[in-house]
């Protein structure tokens, strides 16, 4: 029997393939796949746990809501009454037909009304206003622990510091998009273009990437905005409240709008056929919109009956997503070039007649690899039929067979490098051909750029034009060498002035004080982003103990997987790589974690209970740094608490741990422990 046809094969499949892609995505930060083919991967897998209950597990992806949230901010817990869901999502005006359908048959009437609102792909967040006041901007994160940005959204213009209203409740919260405009965003892109930065991948990614920076002011230069599109009336416990403006989506939207916040364009419509309507008209005025909308949401208006409809674990049964289909066009193929990555990867690289899509012209797509190539048939001088979606770069989705006169060439990827000629070979198991040459130029110059950009060492005016005048001078063959570069060598570039020569060689200097989390990430191992870089750093506190540990003692580190650890081992082992690092270090680069390492954790596995309020810092704050030294801290005393830490007027907490006989820290006790 075929493998592939047994329903559990393919339910293992899935699960492992999608648990891959969000690690990529959600912790990596380095996505391999477009939205759409994950998307496809969840439904299909959804779609087999449902036709077979035996197979469902509570651990699959398609129990969990989203990604995981990020260590570096402090997690936020949302309202447990009020998870942050995901939407289901329609690809078709059949689709959508079938969820109305459904609609009806679990209300058992259709004395309703939908509201559609622009669909905007950005990345949700929950504000809390208390007394009129913004007191917490969170990110989604899994839908229940989230990520506290308030200092963040505080920078964005259009979201109220404070609310006056007549009729302003006392507690609530309002959730929305935040997003960025076409224009800021290509704007950004150019910027780090030119400062030899990689460009976001799609505004999502940008306003992602802004929202989550640990620096607020950097946030503030980045011109964010945001929709709000749904509101909660509580109490000071966080229960709902019942309240005339939330009476319905269409009346808290208004409500929301009264209040000074941005809200989406809404309509309100008594029936499918409004409704389809509607997405029509979205549909014919998207282009001409200042900001990428990826489908609308459609959502029953009545909240009385939203909840009556209730929701699965992951979505809403009173609201959809309908997606519009990626913009095309035809154009001819005018040739495959090979371009050369830090990593040694050739990538093809579609070379088109230029055609005008969705606002721009477009001359180059990406092609992927070889056996895509193979796979789609795409032959030199094809008309070919071009995507694109949020995406900066487009793809090839197909070739128009129909078109072809017969004297077009099938691609074959060259067996030598383009640039430095040396053997290019693939791997067996693998997509991509990679380019062996050690002192290849191009690889040079992509590792140099990747190490001189922010997030990595963060080299102010080490553009790409710079970078590659000083590895075809022969000024710079690896990171290391960039330490050595003197003003006077500076200055004999091409169009470099005294004084950028000066700032160059002082923000190569500079650079020698960041801490090992970016220089883990600068190096550009294969695999470690800047999150895996963080964590490998953070671990070992040192260089030293990093490049000491093998494989599977960094495999035993939560986030780090087989695939990383062989691929970090692999670089320390190489004799070139530790050279590069003896250089670095001669140079006076520093190589010691910003946080303290396992062996530091002086709290490691102590479990905490804070009560009362701390003088000296914010609970949040004190929370963050027991977790930094290994501690946990938990909301309830058990049997577990090893200390209750009582702030100012304890509540009943501090009394439980005296009947356990849980020690009692005062403040300073506390501050002691942490070393302060
Ligand atoms: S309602 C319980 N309305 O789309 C329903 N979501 O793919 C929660 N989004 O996580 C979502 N525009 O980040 C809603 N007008 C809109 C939206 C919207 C964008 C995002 C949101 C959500 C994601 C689901």
């Amino acid at each position: 029997m075929d493998a592939a046809a047994r329903p559990e094969d393919e339910i293992n499949r899935l699960r492992q393939q999608i648990r891959h892609h969000e690690r990529l995505y959600y912790i990596e930060n380095s996505p391999a796949i477009s939205d759409a083919e994950f998307d496809y991967m969840m439904r299909r897998l959804a779609e087999l746990e449902e036709q077979h209950p035996p197979l469902a597990s509570a651990d699959s992806p398609t129990r969990r809501v989203g990604g995981q949230p990020a260590e570096e901010f402090t997690p936020v817990r949302h309202n447990p009454a009020l998870p942050m869901l995901s939407l289901d999502n329609a690809y078709s005006l059949a689709e959508l037909g079938k969820f109305h359908q459904r609609v009806v048959k679990n209300l058992g009437h259709e004395k309703f009304q939908y509201t559609v609102e622009p669909k905007i792909d950005g990345l949700s967040v929950s504000l809390i206003y208390e007394k009129g006041a913004l007191t917490l901007g969170a990110t989604r994160g899994d839908g229940t622990t989230g990520e506290d940005v308030t200092a963040n959204v505080r920078t964005i213009r259009s979201v109220p510091l404070v609310v006056e209203h007549g009729a302003t409740p006392a507690r609530f919260e309002v959730r929305g998009e935040v997003y960025i405009h076409r224009d800021a965003f290509e704007r950004i892109n150019e910027k780090r273009e030119e400062e030899g930065q990689a460009p976001f991948a799609n505004p999502r990614n940008c306003a992602a990437g802004s929202l989550r920076l640990l620096d607020s002011r950097i946030t503030a230069a980045r011109p964010l905005d945001i929709f709000l599109y749904a509101l909660y009336i509580t109490d000071d416990q966080g229960r709902p409240l019942e309240h005339p403006a939330t009476a319905t989506q269409s009346g808290a939207v208004e409500f929301m709008a009264a209040l000074g916040f941005r809200t989406p364009d809404i309509h309100l419509c008594p029936g499918l056929d409004q409704v389809k309507e509607a997405i029509a008209g979205f549909g014919a005025r998207r282009d001409l919109l200042d900001y990428e909308i990826d489908g609308v949401v459609v959502k029953v208006d009545s909240a009385r009956l939203q909840t009556e409809l209730g929701a699965t674990s992951k979505f809403p049964r009173w609201a959809i997503a309908y997606k519009y289909a990626a913009v095309q066009a035809q154009t001819k193929l005018l040739d495959i070039q090979v371009q050369v990555g830090r990593t040694g990867a050739l990538t093809p690289v579609a070379i088109l007649a230029p055609v005008s899509l969705s606002g721009s012209t477009i001359a180059r797509a990406t092609l992927h690899n070889q056996d895509e190539i193979e796979k789609k048939d795409i032959r030199i001088g094809d008309t070919v039929l071009i995507e694109k979606g949020g995406e900066v770069i487009p793809k090839v989705v197909k070739a128009v067979e129909e078109d072809r006169a017969g004297d077009e060439r099938k691609f074959i990827m060259p067996a030598t490098c383009p640039v430095c000629g040396a053997v290019a070979s693939r791997q067996e198991g693998e997509a991509v051909t990679r380019c062996t040459g050690v002192a290849c130029p191009a690889q040079i110059k992509e590792r140099l750029l990747h190490y001189t950009t922010r997030g990595a060492m963060d080299i102010d005016h080490a553009g790409p034009a710079i970078i590659e005048q000083l590895v075809e001078e022969g000024l710079a063959h690896d990171p290391a060498d960039l330490y050595s570069l003197t003003v006077e060598q500076a200055r004999g570039l091409e169009r470099m002035a005294e004084k950028s020569a000066a700032n160059l060689v002082k923000a190569i200097g500079a650079s020698k004080q960041r801490p090992l989390e970016r220089l883990v990430f600068a190096l550009g191992i294969r695999h470690v982003g800047a999150r895996a870089g963080a964590v490998l750093a953070r671990h070992f506190g040192s260089m030293d103990a990093l490049m000491a540990a093998g494989k599977e003692e960094m495999e035993k580190i939560h986030e780090i997987g087989g695939i990383t650890a062989g691929s970090v081992a692999l670089f320390f082992s190489q004799e070139a790589n530790r050279r590069v690092i003896g250089k670095l270090k001669a140079a006076g680069v520093n190589m010691t974690s910003s946080q303290p390492s396992a062996g530091e954790k002086t709290l490691l596995g102590k479990q905490f209970v804070l009560t009362g309020t701390l003088a000296s810092m914010a609970r949040n704050e004190a929370k963050a740094r027991i977790e930094n030294l290994g501690g946990r801290v938990t909301s309830s005393v058990t049997k577990k608490t090893d200390y209750i830490v009582a702030g100012a007027e304890p509540g009943s907490k501090a009394e439980k741990a005296r009947e356990l006989g849980i020690p009692i820290l005062e403040e300073k006790d506390l501050l002691e422990m942490l070393g302060s």
